[in-house]
């Protein structure tokens, strides 16, 4: 069998809240004990309600946050975040895409800049390399390489997000944690970065965690689907199972709160794909 690219065991991660001068603290418990398994090249799509712990979840498997107890294996390498003992290595493999691109691009920093400044922290390549990989990299995500002088407030939504994609593979990653990536995004936009991603996919062999509460989305992206609620794992099936008929009845609320045209039509696109 081979290596999964991302094992995720018994993760847990509590928030303590309040305890000011006058407040009272107390715990939030936002993962409860998830456990998964992910194989190289597929799309795990994580859904579910605002809250119930999937921005949370995709930080720790970023190596972002540690978890507060429980273990994570990157391609058969158990990850020990705390105590400062991930390697490079180990977050090299590892690339976030955060919702905003805005806010997680450096508004002062040149597109050129931003997408080199891992390879220059991260590498002993000559600033010639670096440039050209750059370049190389501005036109694998569909932009151009004279966009490389130009500043992230020159370019729309749609392109901010491609310069983030190219800054989180600039280092050659395995997997790729998108939280919400397409979500600040015009419809139209959105289905451009959904293929772009999926090109990306392809071409590198990615393995990609992707946050959405949007179903439509999941639907278009996802290879399996894990349904959160209250920071547990209450389905985690494939997706044709999932979409053909949701089991716990907490997916059915979930996914009967979708518009029903857009259920109606996902369910008659996967009949006609079974029958072939
Ligand atoms: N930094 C934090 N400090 C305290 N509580 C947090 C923090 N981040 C998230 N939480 C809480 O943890 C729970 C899960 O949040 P989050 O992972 O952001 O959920 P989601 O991404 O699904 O909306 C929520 O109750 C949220 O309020
Ligand atoms: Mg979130």
């Amino acid at each position: 069998m081979s290596v999964p690219a991302l094992e995720v065991r018994g993760v847990t991660r509590d928030y303590h809240v309040g305890g000011g001068l006058f407040g009272r603290s107390r715990v939030v418990h936002a993962l409860k004990g998830i456990d998964l398994t992910l194989e190289r090249g597929k799309t795990l799509a994580i859904v579910g309600e605002s809250g119930c712990g999937k921005s949370t979840l995709a930080r720790i498997i970023a190596m972002i946050d540690p978890p507060t107890s429980g273990t994570l294996a990157i391609d058969g390498m158990p990850i020990d975040i705390t105590a400062g003992r991930v390697t490079a290595e180990q977050r090299r493999k590892v690339q976030m895409v955060f919702q905003n691109p805005y806010g997680s691009l450096n508004p002062r920093q040149k597109v050129g800049n931003i997408i080199t400044e891992p390879l220059v922290l991260n590498t002993t390549k000559s600033a010639a390399e670096c440039r050209q990989l750059a370049m190389d990299m501005l036109v694998k995500v569909g932009l151009s390489a004279v966009h490389y002088n130009r500043y992230p407030h020159m370019f729309s939504g749609g392109q901010r997000q491609r310069i983030a994609i190219a800054r989180a593979l600039i280092l050659n990653p395995q997997l790729l944690v998108l939280d919400e990536p397409v979500s600040a995004l015009d419809l139209s936009v959105q289905a451009q970065i959904l293929n772009l991603l999926r090109d990306l996919q392809d071409e590198f062999g990615l393995t990609y965690v992707f946050v959405s509460h949007d179903l439509s989305v999941v639907r278009y992206i996802a290879d399996e689907v894990m349904v959160m609620y209250y920071g547990e794992v209450v389905e985690h099936r494939s997706r044709d199972a999932i979409f053909a008929g949701p089991e716990h009845s907490y997916t059915k609320t979930l996914f009967a709160a979708t518009p029903r045209a857009d259920v109606d039509s996902i369910r008659a696109r996967l009949a006609a794909k079974a029958a072939g």
